[in-house]
C-alpha cells in the first residue's frame, strides 16, 4: 500500500484528490499529523490539531454505479465503528450516515468525496477524522459538550499508528466482502447492529427539504427509510438530527 504521510497540510482530502488525479493507485493512504483546513460535511471546519488525532484519507477506485456511492461511506463507518468499540471497550454507535459516537458525543466523522464520469464513479476519497488522544480541555468551547475522544472514553491514551493499522485492516476486510458479494447485504446487517439511528425519530435536512419521521431501516442501497406522516420515505443524503 502506498502511504503518503505529511506533518502538516490543509486537508488530507484535498491532497488525496490531487494525487488521485495524477494516478496514485487504489488504496493509497494520505495521513497528516495536523490539518490547517480540515473539512467537515456541509462546508464546516473539522478541528484537526497536531499530536492528538487521526486525520487520513483513502483513495479508492471502485468503478461503481453512482447509486451505490453512499455505501462506501457506510462500509467505512462500520469498519471504524467496530475498531473503536473494540479498543474503547464501549459500544461505538453509528449515526446515519457516517458519524461515530460514544453516548451521543462524536468521536469520528467521515467525509466522502467523489469524481464521476458518465454515471460511473471513477475515484472516491474517503476522509476519516478520529479524535484519539484529546482530553476534554483540549476541545474548543463549542465542541466540548458534543465531542469526545477514544482516550476520554477508554481512560487511557492510544498509539495512533496502531489504531490506523487496525482500521485499515478492518476496512480492507469489509471492502473485500462488499466487492466479492457484489452487494451491500453483508455490510448492511453489521451496520444495523451498530446503528444508533434506527428506532429513533429523526429530522433529515435533505436536498428536497426537511423530512421528519421514525427511522425504521436502511435499504439494500444504504438509504435511510423513514416512517413519516405521509408514508415511507427514503433518504439518500442528508444531515440528520436525532430526537
Ligand atoms: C464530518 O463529520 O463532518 C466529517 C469530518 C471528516 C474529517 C476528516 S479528517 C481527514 C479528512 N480530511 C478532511 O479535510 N476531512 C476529513
Amino acid at each position: 500500500q502506498h502511504i503518503v504521510a505529511v506533518k502538516e497540510l490543509d486537508s488530507t482530502n484535498v491532497l488525496a484528490a490531487k494525487l488521485a488525479e495524477t494516478g496514485e493507485p487504489d488504496g493509497t493512504l494520505v495521513i497528516a499529523d495536523c490539518q490547517t483546513g480540515g473539512k467537515g460535511r456541509r462546508g464546516k471546519a473539522w478541528f484537526s490539531p497536531p499530536g492528538t488525532g487521526i486525520w487520513m484519507s483513502l483513495i479508492l477506485r471502485p468503478h461503481l454505479p453512482l447509486a451505490q456511492a453512499p455505501q462506501l461511506t457506510l462500509v467505512a463507518a462500520v469498519a471504524v465503528g467496530q475498531v473503536l468499540s473494540d479498543l474503547a471497550g464501549h459500544r461505538a454507535g453509528i449515526k446515519w450516515p457516517n458519524d461515530i459516537l460514544f453516548e451521543d458525543r462524536k468521536c469520528c466523522g467521515i467525509l466522502t468525496e467523489m469524481n464521476m464520469e458518465s454515471e460511473e464513479i471513477t475515484r472516491v476519497i474517503v476522509g476519516i477524522g478520529i479524535n484519539v488522544n484529546q482530553t476534554e480541555i483540549e476541545f474548543p468551547d463549542e465542541l466540548r459538550d458534543i465531542a469526545t475522544s477514544l482516550r476520554i472514553v477508554a481512560g487511557r491514551p492510544f498509539h495512533r499508528a496502531k489504531v490506523v493499522q487496525r482500521i485499515l485492516e478492518r476496512f480492507e476486510l469489509l471492502y473485500d466482502q462488499y466487492a466479492e458479494y457484489g452487494s451491500f447485504a453483508p455490510i448492511r446487517e453489521q451496520w444495523k447492529q451498530q446503528s444508533i439511528t434506527l428506532g429513533r425519530y429523526v429530522s433529515a435536512h435533505t436536498p428536497r427539504g426537511l423530512l421528519t419521521g421514525l427511522a425504521v431501516d436502511i435499504d439494500e442501497m444504504g438509504a435511510l427509510v423513514l416512517e413519516t406522516d405521509s408514508g415511507r420515505q427514503k433518504v439518500y443524503s442528508a444531515d440528520i438530527q436525532v430526537s
